[in-house]
């Protein structure tokens, strides 16, 4: 077993104070983690139908190994999954295992195990610890990361949720070696937008694919930590991460959740990209396609400027009648630009 001093660890010190430790490996020690965190506890395991088939077994195995009472519970794999009945269910099947409020919860998947698991555990009995265990480069990168959980309702994607912030991330790199190509390129695209807004040294590393996967992963948390740290709750800083996430989502929403996160994501950093010169700020559509082909992306948006624009309306980030958009400077360097919302569909329509 690899020595507990070989890993990453990057200590977050936000409204919970926890580390998050990554590394080929480290699910091995997952069980002395929670021994040292929590001590005598019994742990739900929430997982996915295909992280199951693939690990599902081993980590029950280890955490018994450690002494630990598990409870296992499997949703379908998909964004379908994330939610209100499946987390009620969840819930229930916690309440029905009996797990008390010194008992904690394990998210063992990508995103849509991440939030559900996060939400549910700020619920259940009014809050238990909750640690995650990403799987996906995606999951490792952002949603494990920063305590925010959710569900999705048919309104709209993550609609309903909490922040609360985990116990402990555990990310055991090698878990991804399992991964689907697809589903690790939409890893990429978040990992590309971290050097697009805030790391240009990050961004050039990125040149010459493949990466290197411990130090790009602990790279971004890093990234994600200081940004957290600053702003928590959302009210500012944070809302640089959503690079290519108002586009994107709408991308995701018209297709049914056909085209997926990261691929959604992809079109819209390319479309943040080419409205911030229309705002005077710098044009780096050239240099962001060339690296996003690079890893295979297709950046055609299907979609007119007046159906993005319509589903932009109910965007969650938008405040009244303006809505705040993320647009580079320079590569490692974007900000935040509130404009009305009508001003948006112009300058679409200018692109699209
Ligand atoms: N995924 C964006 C955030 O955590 O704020």
């Amino acid at each position: 077993m690899t020595e507990l001093s070989s890993y990453k660890k990057i200590h977050v010190d936000a409204s919970r104070s926890y580390d998050i430790i990554i590394g080929d490996g480290v699910l091995a020690h997952l069980g002395g983690y929670v021994r040292s965190l929590l001590g005598e506890c019994r742990l739900a395991l929430l997982t996915d139908s295909n992280v199951d088939a693939l690990h599902g077994d081993k980590i029950v195995s280890l955490l018994t190994a450690a002494g630990y009472d598990v409870c296992k519970y499997v949703i379908p794999a998909g964004e379908e999954s994330k939610c209100a009945e499946n987390m009620l269910a969840f819930l229930d099947f916690m309440a029905r295992n009996r797990l008390t409020r010194s008992d904690a919860l394990i998210a063992f998947g990508g995103g849509v195990v991440g939030d559900l698991g996060g939400l549910s555990a700020s619920l259940y009995l009014r809050g238990i610890a909750y640690i995650q265990v990403p799987t996906t480069l995606l999951a490792a990168v952002d949603s494990s990361v920063g305590g925010k959980t959710a569900i999705d309702i048919p309104a709209g994607k993550n609609l309903v949720g909490a922040f609360y912030q985990p116990h402990l991330v555990c990310c055991d790199t090698t878990l991804m070696d399992t991964l689907p190509t697809d589903i690790y390129r939409d890893g990429c695209a978040e990992v590309i937008k971290y050097g697009a807004i805030l790391d240009a040294a990050l961004y050039e590393k990125l040149q010459t694919p493949p990466f290197d996967r411990i130090d790009v992963v602990a790279r971004c948390v890093e990234i994600k930590r200081d940004v957290v740290q600053e702003d928590e709750f959302d009210n500012g800083k944070r809302g640089l991460l959503n690079f290519g996430h108002t586009f994107g989502h709408a991308i995701e929403k018209l297709s049914n959740f056909t085209v997926s996160h990261g691929a959604a994501v992809a079109k819209g950093m390319m479309i943040a990209a080419e409205f911030a010169p229309l705002c005077g700020l710098a044009d780096v559509g050239k240099e962001l396609e060339a690296l996003l082909e690079r890893y295979n992306f297709n950046l055609e948006c299907p979609y007119t400027a007046e159906q993005l624009y319509d589903v932009i309306l109910s965007d969650k980030k938008r405040r009244g009648g303006n809505l705040t958009l993320v647009l580079p400077r320079a590569i490692g360097n974007c900000e935040l630009v509130t404009m009305p919302v009508e001003e948006v569909l112009v300058k679409l329509k200018q692109i699209l």
